[in-house]
């Protein structure tokens, strides 16, 4: 079937997961790994910070069930490629452009709020699995090996301590000309940011049981990607 491979007797597929916390590079080495295999890089941070930003456009609460359940039910996110090669995904919402506005370390930790909410996980999860049913995907989040793609072929958690993932966002917020003005803060929201991704009842950031774990505080991202494709090429 399209989409699927046999592996060790099971049907896994197509698809490669890239799981870990916040700021360790994922997106990069996600990009870099979809732009050799060819394939499409799904991108589903992305996704619960359009969520959070409608949220937060719209001013409702998160215990605010009912309006939050309207709003997923009108849900209208579109993830297209980047226009200059590096760049994150565009993300329309609607069909506004808030590729820029969702990626403060503010939205970042809005995002983290509303994917803890059970209705959130479940609608997003079931679009990304949509977005991978024909395979040639790369995921890149929290629970795509555990979660939204568990029959992935293969599977990779990348990690390194929040000090080092703090000082690599630094530079990254640095080279887009954003001002920096208080580093302590932003360690403390990542860290903050840690506690909720793995703290949360549902799918919990967490190591896939068979997923290769790539320690990246000594790595460049290519050498990151390089190391992901002699796996795949693997099989
Ligand atoms: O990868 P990111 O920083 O863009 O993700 C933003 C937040 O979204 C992150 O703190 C937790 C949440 N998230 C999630 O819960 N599950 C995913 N698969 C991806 C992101």
């Amino acid at each position: 079937m399209e989409g699927e491979m046999v592996m060790s007797g099971a049907m896994r597929l197509k698809v490669v997961t890239i799981d870990g916390p916040s700021g360790v590079g994922k997106s990069t080495v996600s990009r870099k790994v979809a732009a050799a295999l060819g394939w499409t890089y799904l991108d589903t941070g992305a996704m619960y910070r359009a969520v959070g930003f409608q949220c937060r456009q719209a001013g409702i609460e998160l215990a605010d069930s009912a309006a939050l359940n309207v709003l997923l039910a009108r849900l209208d996110i579109r993830l297209l490629p980047p226009l200059h090669e590096g760049d994150d995904v565009r993300v329309f919402l609607h069909d506004e452009d808030i590729s820029a506005a969702i990626r403060s370390p503010e939205a970042g930790m809005m995002a983290s709020q509303v994917s803890a909410l059970p209705t959130v996980r479940s609608t997003l999860t079931a679009l990304q699995q949509k977005m991978g049913r024909a395979g040639e995907i790369v995921a890149e989040g929290r629970d795509t090996g555990t979660v939204v793609f568990p029959a992935a072929a293969w599977k990779f958690y990348l990690d390194a301590p929040p000090e080092e993932r703090c000082r690599r966002r630094v530079g990254q917020l640095r080279a887009k000309g954003q001002a920096v003005p208080d580093e302590a803060e932003l360690l403390a929201q990542i860290i903050e940011r840690d506690r909720n991704d793995r703290e949360r009842t549902i799918a919990p950031l967490r190591m896939a049981e068979d997923a290769v774990l790539i320690d990246a505080s000594e790595l460049t991202a290519d050498e990151v990607a390089e190391r992901m494709l002699a796996v795949v090429s693997l099989l």
